[in-house]
């Protein structure tokens, strides 16, 4: 595994993998979270954590100019094609086809929440830091901040909104309840999102499983432990 894709703490631990491989992430900065892993109790809470940053690049969909921001890349289209204007795209989200018009340039996260109104999904660092902005792609969790909404198309999207009926929350959103782990609440949907995307694929984890898997998220309000708490007590 190459060395930018792994946290290192004094033995190595993968980075997280749902954004790895991702083929419509034109970006990804997805780290693990220094706080999550050192604040979650164990020995690890000793040890020093040492991120290694991946950086892609944005590209423009019209030249394949490549951009080291999402700015630059909305400036760059401004200037080079505005005329380009607004494009007609369908989405499968949570289920229902939307048909929306959207700038070539305008991320996942925009879309869902300004043209969709899904306000689940929450943008918080929106350069892929903070894993607010998660939501399920295929079965995979990505930081809907790094996708561009046009390239979305064909692919199936689960937002916070499709997991429960909208009167009974799912088991993973009461277990968040249950154990008092949200506080302001605002990167509760992003962890509830890894979390489901992880519970599908290994529903009997280890803590430190589990642990890795939510490293790309960061609370503010400090309820890590609660929240791995949470989703551990779910597997099995
Ligand atoms: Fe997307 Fe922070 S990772 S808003």
């Amino acid at each position: 595994m190459p060395e930018n894709e792994r946290i290192n703490r004094d033995g190595q631990i993968s980075r997280r993998q749902f954004i790895k491989g991702a083929g419509i992430v034109v970006g990804s900065t997805a780290v693990g979270s220094s706080v999550l892993l050192g604040a979650c109790g164990g020995e690890e809470s000793t040890k020093t954590v040492t991120v290694t940053k991946a950086v892609d690049k944005y590209v423009c969909p019209v030249d394949n100019m490549q951009f080291d921001t999402l700015a630059a890349l909305q400036a760059h289209f401004e200037s080079e094609h505005a005329a380009t204007g607004l494009n007609t795209i369908a989405l499968n989200v949570n289920g229902k086809e939307y048909i929306t018009e959207v700038k070539p340039y305008w991320s996942l996260t925009f879309v869902l929440r300004e043209k969709l109104g899904l306000y689940g999904v929450k943008q918080g660092c929106g350069v892929g830091e903070c894993g607010s902005c998660t939501v399920i792609m295929d079965g995979r969790s990505v930081y809907s901040c790094m996708v561009l909404a046009i390239e979305c198309q064909g692919h199936q999207i689960k937002t916070v909104e499709g997991l429960s009926d909208g009167i009974t929350l799912s088991s993973l959103q009461q277990a968040i309840v249950d154990n008092s782990a949200a506080q302001c609440g605002f990167c509760t949907p992003g962890f509830i999102m890894s979390a489901r995307a992880f519970l599908d694929d290994n529903s009997n984890p280890t803590m430190d499983e589990v642990r890795e898997a939510l490293s790309g998220h960061v609370c503010m309000c400090g309820e890590l432990k609660t929240i791995v708490d949470a989703v551990h007590g779910l597997g099995g």
